[in-house]
């Protein structure tokens, strides 16, 4: 098999949690002896060549972060841009993951996926579907690489079947949603531990000001005296 990846992220590949779980998967399809090209649309210059090997090319994989439960705009902007294919044959994969853990968050974007092969004139090869990953790349190379592992045995399985086998992803997907008791451990101490947690990645994203602040709140007149 020879694989197209499109990746719809919209952060440049090195800073890109997608590129990172590309890397991942591919390594699982080149172990099968098979072969993969990978474009970046957060490079406009690769559209081009991304266009055209979409239309050469018979097996063809989304990769994608979840961007407020859809597909970034700029993947859709791309995807405007495809014309169906001539002939039938070709394969449509997705791969979608997202920063939070429940799997619910990405059923939204799944469904939405589901419906562009057939405007494409293509089959659907299923959704791969991984939550959790908002940190593949602030926990560096060791940490990070043990978060997108699981998507090199994905990547091989992917080229044994030449889809995403519903058995299979259902059980990668992870919690649809997160138990109770997990939800009320994150209330209290927990949420004391995130917010500490949360204000390290955040300087180390770049921010400066406190995570709660409210530039754009409206001061009231009689505020604004006191
Ligand atoms: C604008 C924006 C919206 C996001 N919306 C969601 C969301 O709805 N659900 C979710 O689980 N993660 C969401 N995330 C988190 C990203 O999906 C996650 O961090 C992902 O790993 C980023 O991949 P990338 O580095 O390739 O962009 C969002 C991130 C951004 C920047």
């Amino acid at each position: 098999m020879h694989l197209t990846i499109i990746s719809g992220a919209a952060r440049p590949q090195s800073r890109s949690n997608t590129a990172r779980i590309i890397e991942a998967f591919s390594e699982g399809i080149h172990a099968g002896g098979h072969t993969t090209e990978v474009w970046y649309l957060s490079d406009r210059r690769q559209w081009g060549q991304a266009r055209s090997a979409f239309e050469k090319n018979e097996n063809i994989l989304f990769a994608l972060p979840l961007y407020v439960e859809n597909i970034p705009g700029l993947m859709l902007e791309f995807l405007e841009g495809l014309s169906p294919k001539e002939k039938p044959g070709t394969k449509m994969a997705f791969l979608i993951q997202g920063g939070f853990p429940e799997a619910s968050q990405s059923r939204c974007c799944e469904r939405f996926l589901k419906t562009l092969p057939q405007q494409l004139n293509c089959a659907h090869a299923g959704t791969l579907i991984r939550g959790n990953m908002f940190g593949v790349r602030l926990l560096g190379k060791k940490l990070g690489g043990r978060l997108v592992q699981p998507f090199t045995d994905m990547g091989r399985l992917f080229a044994e079947y030449g889809e995403f086998r519903p058995e299979i992803v259902s059980g990668f997907a992870g919690p649809e949603y997160l138990p109770e008791k997990q939800l009320r451990q994150m209330g209290g101490m927990g949420n004391y531990i995130q917010r500490w947690s949360m204000r390290i990645v955040a300087r180390r994203l770049g921010c400066r000001e406190k995570l709660d602040a409210k530039p754009y709140h409206e001061v009231s007149p009689v505020q604004r005296k006191q």
